[in-house]
């Protein structure tokens, strides 16, 4: 068994890694550092409690694992009322699916339903038709120089997707879109207490919108997953201020969870093509090699790439000691560079053999997996077939984070 405590010299190292790791600097290519971590050991403490896991293999038994919970509302008050964690707007994401732990989020898991294949070809239609609206406008663009591929692209695709999907009014779009990128800071590693109050005020305007919402179509039902939800809460809840409540939780948490991450996913992807000729001459030559190349993107750099989890009890992980309550970091980022699991981590080749964990696995394993993949492949089809070739201008900005990976431009020209 090893020893839980860190040398204050490792400690200093891990501190200031992390510290570089949250500017934009360190986004722009946050690997060495993650090659740093790794160095410590595929599980290493964190400075502030809990400990750091980078190795593949270990990221994916924690995920499939049910000694490992999520952190919910019952251990979230146990943390303290002076802590991240009894923020208004974390109180409130622990109330959303992906903080529940069984039984509890088996029934919430299995009232939101599914994208089975006939909804996901519905979706395809409307995906292909927007994508194609959406290109139009990039050509137009690069007709007068270049043109920015995430604010045209990226950041339309999937509010348009999933406002059309849950029958939000296109008019509420963009308000909602700047409210997902506000409230992204209680989830994120170490959010600072200006960037809590801009996810407690967000949170709170979601909260009274999807309220709202929920009423409305109580009243007006039509054929949307929201009046659907309604019907099947009903089942499942005499008390109707409860039911309203459980469909605006899931009502947020899907609007929430498909935004920033699918947007910073199809710019990632569309990064990796126009940074490398041969790359579009690949896919321009073999199509079918699209769904591979969507996979080796989100393996290469997922848009999260830190994902977190509890012990249930006392237990060891790979002969370290972890006490029941205490958290680990999935570095799910680092853990898609493990060497012990991939040959040449570092190379983005589409001829790899999928894995990867950007969808996280087990239980909570994304909802919306299929809905992103069907968005990332129209658009990265659509772009090879429609638009002549681009190349990038200029490195893209990101955002300063750790957790969930954000491109602030993707500026394109014609090659
Ligand atoms: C590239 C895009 C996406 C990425 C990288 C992504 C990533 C993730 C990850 C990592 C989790 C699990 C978190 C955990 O284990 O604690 C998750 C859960 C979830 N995602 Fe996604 N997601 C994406 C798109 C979407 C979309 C489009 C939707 C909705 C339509 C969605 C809905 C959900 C839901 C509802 C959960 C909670 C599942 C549960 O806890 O049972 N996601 N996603």
């Amino acid at each position: 068994m090893r020893s839980v405590t860190t040398a204050p010299s490792d400690r200093r190292t891990t501190i200031s890694l992390f510290s570089r790791l949250r500017t934009a600097e360190g986004q722009a290519d946050p690997f060495p550092f993650y090659t740093e971590l790794r160095a410590q050991g595929a599980v290493s403490p964190a400075p502030w409690g809990g400990f750091l896991l980078t190795g593949f293999s270990t990221c994916d038994q924690v995920l499939r694992s049910s000694a490992w919970l999520e952190p919910d509302t019952r251990w979230r008050e146990k943390q303290g009322a002076r802590t991240r964690w009894s923020a208004p707007s974390s109180r409130e994401i622990s109330r959303t699916l992906p903080a529940l732990n069984p039984p509890e989020h088996t029934r919430v898991r299995r009232s939101a339903g599914s994208f089975d294949r006939t909804t996901i070809e519905q979706i395809g239609r409307r995906v292909g038709r927007v994508v194609d609206g959406l290109l139009g406008t990039v050509e137009e663009r690069l007709h007068s120089g270049e043109a920015d591929f995430a604010a045209l692209v990226s950041e339309e695709l999937p509010v348009a997707t999933i406002g059309d999907w849950l029958a939000i009014p296109s008019a509420d779009w963009p308000r909602l879109r700047e409210l997902t990128h506000d409230q992204v800071f209680t989830q994120e590693l170490l959010p600072n207490a200006s960037q809590l109050a801009r996810s407690d005020a967000a949170m709170a305007e979601l909260r009274s919108y999807f309220l709202d919402l929920v009423r409305e179509r109580r009243a007006n039902p039509g054929t949307d997953p929201v009046s659907r939800w309604i019907h099947t809460w009903d089942e499942l809840e005499p008390d109707q201020d409860k039911a309203d409540e459980a469909v605006y939780f899931l009502a947020l948490f899907v609007l929430l969870a498909a935004l920033e991450t699918t947007a910073t996913l199809l710019s990632i992807m569309t990064l990796r093509l126009v940074e490398d000729p041969d790359r579009w001459s690949l896919l321009a030559a073999q199509p079918d090699l699209v769904p591979a190349f969507v996979e080796e993107a989100l393996r290469f750099d997922p848009p999260t790439h830190v994902i977190s989890r509890v012990a249930a009890e006392d237990c060891l992980l790979e002969d370290v000691e972890v006490r029941a309550g205490e958290m680990v970091h999935l570095m799910v980022g680092a853990a898609h560079r493990d060497p012990a699991r991939f040959t040449a981590p570092e190379v983005f080749d589409p001829h790899r053999k999928p894995t990867h964990l950007a969808f996280s696995g087990g239980i909570h394993y994304c909802l919306g997996a299929p809905l992103a993949r069907l968005e990332a492949q129209t658009l990265l089809r659509h772009t090879i077939a429609r638009l002549p070739r681009l190349a990038l201008v200029r490195r893209p900005a990101w955002a300063p984070r750790v957790a969930f990976r954000r491109l602030q431009n993707l500026d394109v020209t014609l090659a």
